[in-house]
């Protein structure tokens, strides 16, 4: 199912590759994501927290240093950013343990433990999927988070008019993949920006969706 805004496709892992940890990602502001200081101030972050995708580590390292009494992991797809982030968060002088993971795998074969986490976070991950990659990344969050966690999610949204952006995600997307069948109950899908980097053609930032959405039972 298409529109104008959102495409069957994915973004390549080959622009991963070439731009995550250089500095010259659109994502890469060298600060926390808004959204993310609001999540923090109304304390969503508690107990094993995992960062998917987490880049350069700008939201993990805001997090670390402001929520007390978390255990954070933090992975990524690309070595090169998971390297610039645990020296970022070593000057940071912040806990931290980072793992290289591509979400798309089989998660057993990793350090990643099973129904452990509390809270998942992916700041703008979800948008990088096709439809068949959407299912298995989801397969991945069900296999990570603990029964009744949470899973936050910013997600480039069907509101961004540029149609530069590859995937802008529907609402009726989001309530078809988490709906109580699978397993999931949606607690709020709000709108929010994703802010990008000032230089950047997606300045000063891109129309997105906040959900929360919890693990209610197994399936
Ligand atoms: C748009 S950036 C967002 C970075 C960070 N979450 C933030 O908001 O600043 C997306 C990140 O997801 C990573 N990524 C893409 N596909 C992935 C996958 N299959 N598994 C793990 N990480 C992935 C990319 O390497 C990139 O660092």
């Amino acid at each position: 199912m298409t529109n104008e805004t959102d495409h069957d496709t994915s973004i390549s892992k080959e622009l991963f590759f070439r731009l995550s940890g250089t500095g010259k990602g659109i994502w890469e502001t060298n600060r926390s994501q808004p959204t993310t200081v609001q999540l923090v101030d109304q304390k969503r972050f508690h107990g094993e927290v995992l960062d998917i995708g987490c880049g350069i580590a700008d939201n993990a390292i805001y997090i670390a240093s402001h929520v007390n009494n978390i255990n954070l992991t933090a992975i990524d797809l690309v070595p090169r950013a998971v390297e610039v982030a645990g020296e970022k968060a070593q000057k940071e002088n912040v806990n931290i343990q980072f793992e290289v993971v591509n979400m798309l795998d089989d998660l057993s074969k990793t350090n990643l433990k099973h129904h452990s986490y509390d809270v998942l976070l992916d700041s703008a991950i979800f948008h990088a999927f096709s439809n068949d990659e959407r299912l298995v990344y989801i397969k991945n969050l069900e296999y990570l988070i603990k029964p009744n966690g949470l899973y936050i999610q910013i997600v480039y949204s069907e509101k961004e008019t540029r149609d530069t952006i590859p995937r802008r995600v529907k609402k009726s997307d989001l309530i078809e993949l988490f709906s109580s069948q699978h397993g999931w109950t949606i607690e709020s899908i709000e709108d929010t920006v994703y802010e990008s980097r000032p230089d950047s053609p997606l300045a000063p930032s891109v129309q997105a969706y906040l959900s929360l959405i919890r693990r209610t039972h197994q399936i």
